[in-house]
Parts: C-alpha cells; structure tokens; sequence
C-alpha cells in the first residue's frame, strides 16, 4: 500500500519523551517489538535513554527493531519468545536479564482481531499471555516493578465486534481493560498497571485491509478523516508507562481519533 493510495503517511513523527522522567538506561519489555506498534514503541523508548528488551516469536522481526534501535545510538536486546508458553517466557526473562532489572512492561502481543481457531484457544492466548508475562515480571523483579501498560482495543470495550473480527478478540480486549484494573488494585500501585485502546492503526496487520469496504468504512467514522499511526500509540503508551504519569492507575485510555464518539 504506498503513501499516495492511502492518501496519508504510514509513519507519524517521533517523539523526544525525555522529559517524561525516564532514567536513561532503566529497562523496559515490550512483546510483540518486532513490528507495529510494539516496534514503534520500543523504537521511541529507546530513543529516549532506556534499555529495551525486544520480545517476538518472530526474531527476524525483532532483530531488525534492535538494528534500528543501534542505528540511532539505543541499547536494546532481541529476544525470541511465543509469549504463549511458560518455558519460553521463563527462558526469555533469563534472556533479559543480561539488560538489567526490568522497570517497565509493554503487553502488545497478541493474536489479531481475524485470527482463525478456536474460540478458547485464541481467547486463552490473548489474556493468558498478559497474565503469564505480567505475573512472571512481578516473581522476578518485585520491588523494581514500577509501571505496566497493556493493549487492549475499542474492541470489546467501547463498540462491538462487527463482521470482520472473530468473536474471540472483543471478549479478550475487553478481559485485557478488566485485568489492568484487576492489576491496579491487587498490588496498589507498585506497579501502576493502566491500559490503552487503539482505534484503527496503520500497522503491518491493518495496511493489508486498507481500500477494503469495511476498513474504508471504519476510517470514514473517524473524526480526524484518518487512521493512527504506531508512533501515535507509542507516545500514549509510554506517557502512562513514565513517572510523568505518575498519578494514573486502572484506565483504559482510547487512542483513536475520536472514532468511539462518532
Ligand atoms: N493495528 C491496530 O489497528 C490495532 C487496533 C487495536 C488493537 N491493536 C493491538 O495492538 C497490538 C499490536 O498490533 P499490531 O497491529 O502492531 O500487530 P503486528 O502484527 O504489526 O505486530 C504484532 C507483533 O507481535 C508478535 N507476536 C504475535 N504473537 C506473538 C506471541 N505469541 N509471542 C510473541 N510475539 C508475538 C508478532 O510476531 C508481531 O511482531 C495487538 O495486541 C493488537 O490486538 C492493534
């Protein structure tokens, strides 16, 4: 899909988040770096002095985010993981130590929203993941746990499914937003644990679907005439992951243009 046929760019700015209250190489996970929004958020993170673990099942993915990552002086460590499995999440904590002690958690992972299967499978991936990933973080690093921040989406949580997306993923997002509040409660504030609901996103997953009646439809809702961009997502992520954030505890924050108001 180039730029002209969609009418608008694929990437948005970068953000300086220095002042957001980061100490420079403090470290952060983010699942799913290898592209998307989670490559755009540990793209930024990195950007902005922290140390960054780059975690994908896809390691050709994650690689390249780390060579990105190097290109613009940043530290960060890619780390091949199927978040859906316990060994391989212990053996990617033990990874990841090589960095430091992990500070900071992103949840992006997770199967997308037209993922075949079954109903349960998909559903236990989707949240068992954040579960497994979150609790195993806090065993390991209790007491330098400061902040999570997990995707969720408007899915499930501020519109319902619509033809396109399988009946797992709304229920999941929304499980996701309950989880984080859940997290926010249960260990009261250490960590901060707050969510954000990207609207339509112009990631590897969703370009594909773009010119197509219902994701033409979807983007024509939207108040702002267009789609997000993961830099767009990233900034929100890492404003409510920072100490700048300091006082935000259990929201689901929309990112989305406006769409859920239309
Ligand atoms: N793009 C959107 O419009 C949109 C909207 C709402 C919510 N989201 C959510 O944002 C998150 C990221 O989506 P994206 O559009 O950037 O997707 P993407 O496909 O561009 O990137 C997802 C990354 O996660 C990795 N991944 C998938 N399953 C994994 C697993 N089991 N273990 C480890 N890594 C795994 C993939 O290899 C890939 O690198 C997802 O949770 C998605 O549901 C996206």
């Amino acid at each position: 899909m180039s730029e002209s046929r969609l009418n608008q760019p694929l990437h948005g700015p970068q953000y300086d988040l220095r002042a957001l209250g980061f100490k420079t190489h403090e470290v952060l996970v983010v699942t799913g770096a290898g592209s998307g929004i989670g490559k755009a958020t540990a793209i930024m993170a990195a950007k902005s002095g922290l140390a960054v673990g780059l975690w994908d099942v896809d390691l050709a993915g994650a690689n390249e985010t780390a060579r990105e990552i190097a290109a613009a002086g940043g530290n960060s460590l890619a780390v091949a993981v199927d978040v859906g499995e316990d060994e391989a999440v212990t053996k990617a904590w033990e990874a990841t130590r090589a960095l430091g002690p992990c500070r900071y958690l992103v949840n992006n992972a997770g199967p997308g929203s037209s993922s075949t299967g079954a109903f349960n499978d998909n559903l236990t991936l989707a949240v068992g993941s954040v579960h497994r990933v979150t609790t195993s973080w806090l065993e390991l690093h209790a007491g330098v746990a400061a902040s999570v921040v997990s995707i969720s989406s408007v899915a499930g949580n501020f519109m319902g499914g619509s033809e396109t997306l399988q009946a797992f993923y709304p229920a999941a997002k929304g499980a996701i937003a309950a989880y984080t509040r859940h997290l926010a409660t249960r260990y009261k504030g250490k960590p901060r644990a707050n969510a954000i609901a990207p609207g339509v996103i112009l990631t590897p997953r969703t370009i594909p679907y773009l010119g197509q009646p219902a994701m033409s439809g979807n983007i024509a809702r939207i108040p702002m005439g267009r789609a997000g961009f993961p830099e767009e997502i990233a900034a929100s992520v890492l404003f409510l992951l920072s100490p700048a954030g300091g006082y935000i505890n259990g929201v689901l924050l929309p990112v989305d243009g406006g769409w859920i108001h239309s």
